[in-house]
């Protein structure tokens, strides 16, 4: 199987060097900017007498080349700089985006669609539209990146992900919603950690100045592939198309779903509390916002 990674900036060479080193697929990784995928796949593909991964890498500048995949990792466009919301980002993003599914409406007409390019869910919604793929084949990394967030301040990173009991629905924004179903979670611990965790993001951009993050966010995608390269069916929080569900039509939007070969298999419906379905809403109509934007 071939994943291509669109965008060899830092979120999509690191996704690149964890499929490569893991052995999970062959790699095509895209990014216009003149040599920088060939380079850094040049690198990746040099780990491999040492990782012992049999898995191929090739980098290049032309987005037929992801021509074969099954999977399209779409991690370009812009990010943050300090002081900058995701939305900020929406005017460039969106003509990158919009460029790209076009591409991939071409070329890789098949495939299922991980987008990482921020804002997450307008972007999410950009791509299944113009692409006009099925919903369930295009999904936004963000549930499982905020979710581990969360779960590393309640557990000082002892814990694995808890998915099932703490997780993070909602927008990858500042209406993100954060879910406790843990007895163990006291209520002045749930509130810090999960403000901390909505913050993180920016907090991370407010360190590096000229980036933003990207190992766990690459761990998210990576976990993402898993889930879809062998047939998984595992339950993790993405930004899904609801259609109907939770009481929503036409919005992408972060909520639990099933993971599997072809993609979203389900959306679960999970009994939310008055208090969460308030701060849902409120992220849907965030979410609208921005997509009114576009
Ligand atoms: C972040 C970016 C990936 O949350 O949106 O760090």
């Amino acid at each position: 199987m071939k994943v291509a990674i669109i965008g060899a900036g830092n979120v999509g060479a690191m996704v690149a060097s964890r499929v490569v080193d893991s052995g999970l697929a062959d790699v095509a990784l895209i990014d216009i900017a003149p040599g920088l995928a060939k380079g850094k796949a040049l690198d990746i593909s040099d780990s491999r007498p040492i990782t012992g991964s049999s898995s191929k890498i090739e980098g290049s500048e032309d987005l037929k080349d992801m021509r074969g995949a099954g999977i399209v990792v779409v991690t370009a466009g812009l990010a943050r700089k300090p002081g900058m919301s995701r939305d900020d980002l929406i005017r460039k993003n969106s003509e990158i985006i919009k460029d790209v599914s076009l591409n991939i409406k071409k070329h890789a007409s098949l495939a299922i669609v991980i987008i990482v390019t921020n804002p997450l869910d307008a972007m999410s919604y950009l791509t299944m539209k113009t692409a006009a793929f099925k919903p369930e084949r295009v999904i936004g990394m963000a549930g499982v990146l905020d979710s581990a967030r969360f779960i590393n301040m309640v557990s000082s990173g002892s814990a694995r992900m808890q998915s099932d009991r703490i997780f993070m629905m909602g927008s990858h924004g500042d209406t993100m919603v954060a879910i406790n179903r843990s007895v163990d979670l006291d209520d002045k611990t749930f509130k810090e950690a999960s403000e901390k965790a909505r913050n993180r993001g920016a907090e991370i951009v407010g360190h590096l100045k000229t980036g933003s993050a990207y190992f766990a966010p690459s761990a998210a995608v990576f976990s993402m592939l898993r889930a879809i390269l062998k047939d998984e069916n595992r339950t993790v929080c993405c930004s899904a198309y609801l259609d109907g569900e939770y009481g929503e039509k036409d919005v992408y939007i972060g909520v639990p779903v099933t993971l599997g070969s072809s993609g979203v298999i389900k959306i679960i419906e999970i009994e939310l509390t008055q208090q969460e379905k308030k701060a849902f809403k409120k992220s849907v109509r965030q979410i609208r916002d921005t997509i009114a934007k576009l």
